[in-house]
Order: C-alpha cells, then structure tokens, then sequence
C-alpha cells in the first residue's frame, strides 16, 4: 500500500498540472491592539496586531486555507470580497447570511479555490463596524508562466485607503442604532493607516511609496473605508488602470482614481517626472446634502536620490461634489474582452429586476425624535436573521426567511422627484429565488426619499457586468437601447449615481445564498440589503459542497 504522501508524489510525476496550483495556509489571530492615531490611543480590533491586517497573496487556481482564531470579546466573521467562491458559500463570510459568527475562543476554517479571477481584491471583517479596523487586501497574481495583460511592473505596492474614528467604532454604531441617528462621521482618512501630516499630529505617520526615476510599479489601491467614496490623486503623475474588482480592464490612463468602499483599482505608474516629492492625496466624495467626513489624507510619491528639504510638488483635490469626475471615470472603464480574457455578457434574460434602493425615516418610540433613519430595497428594510440563511436553506429550516423578495416596487413612484407623502418602510427577511445559471439584469435605481445619495452597491458570490448608468429615473423603453453589451466592465461592486441608476447582468452559476447590499456599513446597518437565494444545478459540479464540520453554530 503507498502512503497518501507516495500517492501525491506518484501522481505528480504523473499530472505535473495537478500540483501546479497550491495550497495557501493563513492564520488570521484577532487579537485587540492599542493603537494610536491623531494624537489619540484606543484598543482597536486587529488581524495579527496588524492595521491595516496582512495581505493575502495566491496564485489563480490555488485553495486558499485561512484559520480565523477569534481572540477579542465580540463575535466576528471575515469576508473574502469580490472572491467567487464558486459552490463554497459556507466561507464566503457575511455574518447571519452565510454562516453564524464565530463566538469568543472560537476558530473557523476559511476554505476556498480561486478561479477566473486574478488582480486585487479585500478581506474584512463581516459584522456590525468591525471592518473599519478588521481589512486587507487580497492579491490573485496570474498562473505561473501566464504574464500580465500589460508590461511587467518593477514593483507592485498594496495601498489601502481606510477611514479612522477617535471613537470606539463599535460604540459609534450601538449609540446610532439607539438615537436612530445617523453616526458621527469618521476623524480622519488613511493611506495604508496613516492620515499623515494633515492631522495636525507631530506624531502622525504618513505612508511614503518610494520610487526609482524611469521604473513602473503596480499599484494596487484598496478602498476599505467604511463609509466614504474617495478620490486617490498623485501629484504630477498620470496612472493607468488595468485592472478593477479582480477583472482586467483596457488600459485607461486617468489623474485620478475614484473608489467606493469595496471597489478595488489597480493601475500602472510610471516614475517619469523629475526627481522630487510629490503629494499623495485621498478625499472624500460627497454630491448630496448628506454630512461627510471631509478630511484629505495624504502621503508622499518619493523619488531615490531626493536631497533633503525639497519642497513637496502638491497637486489639487477634486472638490467634494465632483459628480462629473465620477462620471468620467465609471463610464471610462471597459473589459478587455478579448479571446483570453472574454466578456461572456448574458445576451437573453430571465429575471428583469428593478430594485429602487434609498434612505428611509420609520417611527421609533424609544429614538431621540421618535424616528430612526432606515433604509431599504424596494421598500423593504431587511431584518437580520438570528440563524444563518445558508444554513436554514441547507437544512430546510423554515420560518427564517421567505423567497417573495419583490422584483419592482409594489407602489411605482417618482423615484427621483418628490418623496411620496407615506415614507415608511416594511421590514421582512426576504430573498429572491434564482434558479441555476439563469440570467439576471438588475437595474438599480437610487431613490431620493430623504436625500438622493451615491451608493456604492455590492453583490456577493458574482462578477456582473455594468451594462448602463444614467441620471434621473431609468426609462425602460429608451435606455436599454443604449447598453453595452461589447465590453462592459466587470466588478463586484458599483457606485450608483446620486438621483440616478445602473444597469448590471450576471449568470447565476454559483449556488448559494449572496449577499446584495450598499457598501456603505451605514446603509448596510439600516437594512439597505437583501440576499439571492441560488438553487443547485443538475449536474456533477452545479451544487452547493456541504457543510464543514468546524462551522460555527449560533
Ligand atoms: Cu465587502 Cu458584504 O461586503
């Protein structure tokens, strides 16, 4: 008898393709660290002390183990954003949706295979505010032997832009939950979790990307602030973007990137101006009446062999309602769409979907002014589950959801003109039913209930495609005449416009329960999400793989 080693061994010799891709083991400790920012220490939640946590790198094709051992006084998940997690929903992560958290002393196996996918994605931490301390990036480099669409960088640099509370932010959250007030906004920005000299703090840090005159780095920017859609900017420099979301793009060459939370941009920089310093500035975007952190956080673009006390060349931010920078960035990206890198765009559609998304007030008799600030998909603010969905869909348990998710809103309104005279919401923990590899197009349609709002929206478990943006209410009739069927971009998560829509399509191949919600964590915490509820396929490898035996229990 050959030991399972001499078996391995014996069919490597054999299929040298099989051992190709490989096992990538993580521990991922959570553990408190104090930390301080802006002249303020706190205990934030960390991954391995580490904030922002540690990036995860693997190739395309590899499985990826991650052993989350939880360490702090708070349940906690983590979720592998934008990671397809083809028929391994049990890893995906979002907290009562897919799995139930895992308590204290507790850990959890983190199983999945990465496939089609390559360029950078996030972790975070998938459970009440937790994230804003709990993310990093995830990196899918190519096979081996298969080169980049594009020149081979020098170097490729992780940059991750995130948002800083002086405050504990679990205690932000619990205080707004409580009042039904919106939340204080955060104190601070960060590159790579620094504000920099912004602050006013002598002992603030500030992250410095140092670079070798006439070599092209990678940069692979993260956006894993909580609440704020940020503009990124490099004085002096142009970047061009060849990847979003884990999809490649056509190269688009830009002065500034605009990222909502969850969206990832990946982009060439070349360090062709003269030897110098050149600022790195993040900042806020905000076009409505809502109330935004409005901080820059800065860094510094270091040219080797700068002498010291050379002025730093600065460069302007985009002013904070900059709807048309926006606009030309999200309407510049395109697939690749070629024979290696196809844009398979579902042409027939089973399942038209309207979703009108928004801020909503209800009646609360125990808030601050007898109302709490809700929100809501086709009026329906979503009611967390206590048991997990994955789970009651799994084993049949009823009595924790209902599948009448409405495809449209039940009342028709002016979605972008003036509020109905009834504001209120209805709540229910519903999904909508997708049979195996049926086709989807969701329009998402922001509402203007209490204030029309960007909303950066994201689908678990699937890459969509954009097909269509616009202004105002979407016309059924017009424009979908105007689609782009060719070589949409591909992501995980897409800004839809202040008083405006966006068109995407999927396949639904991946049989699970997904989540779909605003990236916001404010509109997520106000029930702004729902869920797709993916039945299994006929064939061999078109259903949910079972249970790990380690998953938690609620
Ligand atoms: Cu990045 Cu459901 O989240």
């Amino acid at each position: 008898m050959l030991s399972w080693v001499q078996t391995l061994l014996f069919m490597s010799v054999l299929f040298p393709v099989l051992v190709e891709c490989k096992i990538r083991h993580y521990n991922f400790t959570v553990v408190l660290k104090n930390t301080t920012r802006l002249c303020a220490t706190k205990p934030i939640v960390t991954v391995n002390k580490q904030f922002p946590g540690p990036t995860l790198y693997a190739r395309e094709g590899d499985n990826v183990l991650v052993r989350v051992t939880n360490h702090v006084q708070y349940n906690v998940t983590i979720h592998w954003h934008g990671i397809r997690q083809l028929r391994t929903g049990w890893s995906d992560g979002p907290a009562y949706i897919t799995q139930c958290p895992i308590q204290p002393g507790q850990n959890f196996l983190y199983n999945f295979t990465l496939t089609g996918q390559r360029g950078t994605l996030l972790w975070h931490a998938h459970i009440s505010w937790l994230r804003s301390t709990m993310h990093g990036a995830i990196v899918i480099l190519p096979k081996k032997g298969v080169p980049y669409p594009f020149p081979k960088p020098y170097k490729e640099k992780v940059i991750i832009l995130g948002e800083w509370w002086k405050a504990d932010t679990e205690a932000v959250v619990n205080q707004a939950m409580q009042t039904g007030l919106p939340p204080n906004i955060s104190d601070a920005h960060t590159i790579n979790g620094h504000a920099g000299p912004v602050s006013n703090c002598s002992s603030e840090g500030a992250y410095t990307l140092h670079v070798e005159t006439g070599k092209t780095y990678l940069l692979r920017v993260v956006n894993a602030a909580v609440n704020d859609e940020l503009f990124f900017k490099i004085a002096g420099h142009n970047l061009t973007v060849v990847e979003v979301d884990a999809a490649y793009t056509k190269p688009y060459k830009t002065d500034t990137l605009f990222l909502g939370p969850g969206q990832t941009t990946t982009s060439l920089l070349t360090a062709d101006q003269g030897i110098g310093k050149y600022l790195i500035a993040i900042s806020p975007f905000m076009d409505t009446i809502v109330a935004v952190d409005n901080l820059t956080a800065v860094g510094f673009l270091h040219y080797n062999h700068t002498l010291a006390f050379t002025p730093t060349t600065l460069t302007s931010i985009p002013p904070v309602n900059a709807t048309s920078v926006t606009e030309v960035f999200c309407e510049s990206l395109r697939s690749i769409n070629s024979k290696e890198y196809p844009a398979n765009v579902p042409l027939t559609i089973d399942h038209s979907l309207f979703f009108t998304i928004g801020v909503g007030i209800n009646p609360c008799a125990t808030c601050f002014n007898g109302s709490r600030a809700v929100a809501a998909i086709n009026n329906v603010t979503f009611d967390m589950p206590t048991t997990a969905l994955l789970q009651a869909h799994y084993y049949g348990i009823s009595g924790v959801f209902t599948d009448d998710f409405p495809a449209k809103p039940l009342i028709p309104f002016n979605y972008t003109g003036a509020p109905p005279s009834s504001l209120q919401t209805m709540n229910g923990t519903r999904v909508y039913r997708l049979a195996y590899n049926s086709t989807v197009q969701l329009v998402i349609q922001g509402n203007s209930i209490l204030a029309p709002e960007s909303h950066p929206t994201h689908l678990h478990g699937f890459n969509f495609f954009v097909v269509g943006r616009g202004v105002g209410n979407f016309d059924p009739e017009k424009d979908p005449l105007k689609f782009n069927l060719a070589d949409p971009v591909e992501r995980n998560t897409i800004s839809v416009p202040t008083a405006g829509w966006t068109a995407i399509r999927f396949r639904a191949d991946n049989p699970g329960v997904w989540f779909f919600h605003c990236h916001l964590e404010v509109h997520t915490t106000w029930g702004l999400k729902m869920a797709f509820l993916v039945e299994n396929g006929k064939g061999p490898n078109e259903s949910l793989i079972p249970p790990p035996s380690d998953l938690p229990q609620c």
